[in-house]
């Protein structure tokens, strides 16, 4: 499309843009930062190192790795070819790009488990709505390498840290168990035998054949009903997995992490085996999931690497946030800088843009009043700045080689020796 097209050259005034529909974006005051940084600093603590993948990859390792049959890959794609004419996709999900990435890097051939961690922007096709974003952004870690029970509750454990470092309480956790390759095909034969005996419509008799389970998470409420008596995989599991559930659960009872269990849990990728598992916040309405995970122990050879399991999750950053405010925990109250300086006049300017050049080199947050501002002015900006102190320069403390330190807490002002202002400061701003 060009210019002309937007009607903006036609009224000979350029029309403002606005971001892309269904992309939230993030002013400073949103606190988006201290929520990631939050759930990041949980999985840091843990032992998970930061991966940066790709923002896009070959289309082929969504469709392997998340599953062709899924809304995701069939319906949300970003999926489009580059000028070498090769189908690449902007990442829908994390852990088909680590997974790939710990493949191609032979980092299974070290120490395991290997424990990632990632966060960034994901990219779905989806209807926008309040929660449901076409850009979300989540913070994942993964734990690859290891079919150990308490390494999945390890890995529930540090999401709910996560949530509970920002005062999070409103949300349950919501556990169930998948199966293996053992008792799965048995149980998908049951669940489609019985779905077969209801009078389903012609779509969800259709689902019922590609992905029975799926219809088990129906919303409908005479769909529901109909499916009250549907056998439940939980109650089918292979000896494995139902002594791995077991003790899933016993070492979340054992650190304390409270959780219901929900045996009709579908999740939107096909890659889950045994443990899987949904953060839900009570807060937000239809869209409710803050996070969710679990193990996924086909994955690794289906993206041709070794037989190794995995485990992990997903936490909705946009979601954490929303929580944040849905229970009224205030987020940014950070102030941006530590000292302000006001300038007034030229020559004041010129030495104040040293001074806060020489305190930002010693850790000190700081920031000047530009454009030959008014005290004022430039002292409504400190306050805004949330700045403890302000350093004012007149042209009668330049004569006199100081400059006027005021503490805008208490509202106290004292004169320094100019020259010796930055450690001054320095030490009042640690002390
Ligand atoms: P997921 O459940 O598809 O899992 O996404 C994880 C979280 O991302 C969701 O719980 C939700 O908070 C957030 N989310 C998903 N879609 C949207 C959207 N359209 N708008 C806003 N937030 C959204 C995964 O992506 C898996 N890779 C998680 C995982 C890691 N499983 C094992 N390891």
């Amino acid at each position: 499309m060009t210019a002309t097209s937007t009607g903006a050259a036609s009224t000979g005034r350029t029309q403002p843009f606005a971001a892309p529909k269904g992309i939230p974006e993030y002013l400073p005051a949103d606190g988006f930062v201290r929520v990631r940084d939050a759930l990041v600093a949980a999985a840091d603590r843990a032992g998970y190192g930061h991966i940066e993948l790709p923002i896009f990859e070959d289309t082929g390792l969504y469709a392997r790795g998340v599953g062709e049959s899924t809304d995701v890959v069939s319906k949300e794609m970003y999926s489009f070819a580059d000028r070498g004419d090769r189908s690449v996709t902007l990442r829908p999900e994390g852990t088909a790009g680590v997974v790939r990435a710990v493949i191609e890097h032979g980092l299974d051939r070290q120490g395991l488990p290997v424990k990632l961690r990632y966060a960034g922007p994901f990219f779905r096709y989806e209807r926008p709505q309040a929660g449901r974003y076409r850009q979300l952004q989540q913070v994942g870690v993964e734990a690859i390498g290891v079919d150990d029970p308490a390494l999945d509750a390890e890995v529930i454990a540090v999401a709910d840290e996560g949530f509970r470092s920002l005062g999070l309480t409103g949300y349950r956790l919501e556990l169930t168990s998948l199966g293996d390759a053992e008792c799965r095909p048995a149980y998908r034969d049951r669940l489609q035998e019985f779905l077969a005996g209801l009078p389903l419509d012609d779509a969800t008799r259709h689902r019922a054949t590609i992905n029975p389970l799926r219809v088990l998470d129906d919303k409908r409420p005479e769909v529901r009903a109909l499916l009250a008596d549907a056998p439940l995989l939980v109650d089918h599991l292979s000896d494995t997995s139902a002594a791995h559930h077991a003790a899933v659960k016993r070492h979340l009872d054992d650190l304390g992490v409270a959780y219901v269990e929900n045996p009709r849990m579908v999740r939107g990728l096909d890659y889950y085996t045994k443990t899987t598992f949904e953060f839900v916040h009570d807060g937000l309405g239809a869209q409710s999931g803050i996070g969710g995970g679990g193990r996924y122990d086909g994955l690794m050879e289906i993206l041709g690497g070794q037989a190794l399991s995995g485990v992990g999750f997903g936490i909705g950053v946009d979601r954490t946030l929303l929580a944040c405010r849905a229970e009224g925990i205030a987020i940014d109250d950070a102030p941006r800088v530590d000292v302000f300086c006001v300038p007034l006049g030229d020559e004041a300017l010129d030495r104040l843009v040293v001074v806060a050049a020489a305190l930002r080199r010693a850790g000190v947050r700081a920031d000047v009043s530009y454009g030959g501002r008014g005290l004022k002015g430039a002292m409504k900006s400190a306050d805004r700045s949330g700045a403890r102190f302000a350093l004012v320069l007149g042209e009668r403390d330049l004569e006199a080689g100081t400059i006027g330190v005021k503490d805008l807490h208490s509202g106290d002002q004292e004169s320094v020796a100019l020259d010796t202002v930055v450690d001054a400061v320095t030490g009042r701003v640690r002390g």
